[in-house]
C-alpha cells in the first residue's frame, strides 16, 4: 500500500482510492464538488513523488508543471506527499456586491475581488464559501470590468445557489483559478463561430460572443441558447439587440416545449445539427448540461469540426450527499 502524507500528517490510503476519499475519510476537509474532473476545486500540489496517472487531465500546463493534481482523479499508486495550503494560498478574496434576477431561477451574481485576476472570457472559477463548501461557475464578465459576474441556476435544494440568491451584499467568499478552455482566440477572427448552450451555459457564450466583438470579429457568430420552456430563456431582449447591431450574429432562443415568438421548438442539439451538418473549419464552443454537451461534444466531431477546435464545459453537479462517486 502506498504511503501517503497530507500537510505533513501521515494519512492512510486503500489500493484504488482517490486521494480525496482517503483525505475525506481521515477528516481533512478538501473542498470538492463534482467528483469528476471538471470543476477543479479539489486542487492539491504533489511535493514529493510523481503526481499519479491522469491526475492532472485539464489543468494549465502553468499548475500541472508546478506539481499540481486534483485529487479526485489521483489515485496514488506509489509513495506521495502532499499539501493542501499551496493550493488555499493560490486563492484571492472576493466580495458580493450584487444579486440581481435574471429570470425564473438564474440569478446574476457580481463579486468584486480583491485584487485584479487575470483571466479569459468564458473561463470559470471556483468559489468558496468560509465554510469550505466550492463550486465552480464560468464568468460571464470580460477581462476588465470592475466585478466578475457569474449566471446561477438556483437549484432546488442547492447548497451554493440557494446560498447566493439570499447572500447579503458584503459576504465574502474565496475566489480560486481561473481554468478551462472554453474562450475566444483572437487569431480565429475570420472563422465562423457556433455557440451552443443549455440553461447557465449561456454564461461562458455570452462573454465569448462579447469578447470576439471587442476584438471585432469578422466570421459569422452564430449563438443558440436552449432551455426546457421559454420561462427558462434570458437574456433575450440583449441577445436581440446585439444580433439587431452586428451583422455576423445571429441568436437563436430554443426550447424544448412551449412557443413563443421567434423561438425554435426541439432538443438544442437537434436544431444545432440540423442547421450545419458540415461543422469543418468552425469553432465550437458548448456549454450546461454535461449529457447535452458530451453528446453535442461528439456530434461536433462528427460533422467534421477539429477536436482543437471544439471548446466545451460541462457543468458537473456534485453527486447527491450519500451517493458513491
Ligand atoms: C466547469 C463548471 C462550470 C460551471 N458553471 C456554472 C455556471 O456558470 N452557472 C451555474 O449555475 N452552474 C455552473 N456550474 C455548476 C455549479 O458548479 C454547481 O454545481 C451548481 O450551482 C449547483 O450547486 P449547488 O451547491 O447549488 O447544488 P448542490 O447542493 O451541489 O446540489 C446539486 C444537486 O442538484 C441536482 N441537480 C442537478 N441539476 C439539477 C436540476 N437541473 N434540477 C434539480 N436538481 C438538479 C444534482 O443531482 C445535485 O445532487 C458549473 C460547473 C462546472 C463544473
Ligand atoms: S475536479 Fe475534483 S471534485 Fe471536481
Amino acid at each position: 500500500m502506498p504511503a501517503l502524507r497530507c500537510d505533513g500528517q501521515s494519512v492512510p490510503v486503500e489500493a484504488g482510492e482517490s486521494l480525496l476519499e482517503a483525505l475525506l475519510k481521515a477528516g481533512v476537509p478538501l473542498p470538492h464538488s463534482c467528483r469528476a474532473g471538471a470543476c477543479q476545486s479539489c486542487l492539491v500540489k504533489v511535493t514529493a513523488g510523481e503526481p499519479p496517472a491522469g491526475s492532472q487531465v485539464g489543468l494549465r500546463p502553468a499548475l500541472a508543471q508546478q506539481g499540481f493534481v486534483l485529487g479526485c482523479l489521483a489515485r496514488p499508486e506509489h509513495d506521495l506527499e502532499i499539501s493542501t495550503d499551496a493550493a488555499a494560498a493560490a486563492s484571492i478574496r472576493g466580495t458580493i456586491v450584487g444579486v440581481t434576477p435574471l429570470s425564473r431561477d438564474v440569478v446574476l451574481v457580481s463579486i468584486s475581488p480583491s485584487e485584479p485576476l487575470s483571466y479569459r472570457a468564458g473561463q470559470f472559477l471556483t468559489v468558496l464559501r468560509d465554510d469550505g463548501l466550492a463550486r465552480s461557475y464560468s464568468i460571464a464578465s470580460l477581462p476588465g470590468s470592475p466585478y466578475l459576474d457569474f449566471h446561477v441556476r438556483v437549484l432546488p435544494g442547492g447548497r451554493m445557489s440557494q446560498w447566493f440568491a439570499s447572500a447579503p451584499v458584503g459576504s465574502d467568499v474565496a475566489l480560486r483559478g481561473p481554468n478551462g478552455e472554453c474562450f475566444y482566440d483572437p487569431a480565429a477572427v475570420d472563422m465562423p463561430l457556433v455557440l451552443a448552450g443549455t440553461g447557465t451555459g449561456l454564461a461562458p457564450l455570452w462573454a465569448v460572443l462579447h469578447d470576439a466583438l471587442r476584438h471585432g470579429h469578422r466570421g459569422p457568430i452564430d449563438l443558440l441558447h436552449g432551455a426546457r420552456d421559454p420561462e427558462g430563456l434570458y437574456l433575450v431582449d440583449a441577445l436581440e439587440a446585439v444580433a439587431g447591431t452586428h451583422p455576423n450574429v445571429s441568436y437563436s432562443p430554443c426550447v424544448l416545449t412551449g412557443s413563443v415568438e421567434r423561438t425554435t421548438v426541439g432538443a438544442l442539439d437537434d436544431v444545432v445539427f440540423g442547421r450545419y451538418s458540415n461543422l469543418a473549419g468552425h469553432q465550437v464552443f458548448l456549454c450546461g448540461d454535461p449529457t447535452l454537451v458530451q453528446k453535442m461534444k461528439r456530434r461536433a466531431f462528427l460533422a467534421g469540426a477539429r477536436l482543437a477546435d471544439i471548446h466545451a464545459d460541462a457543468f458537473v453537479t456534485a453527486p447527491k450527499p450519500g451517493v458513491a462517486s
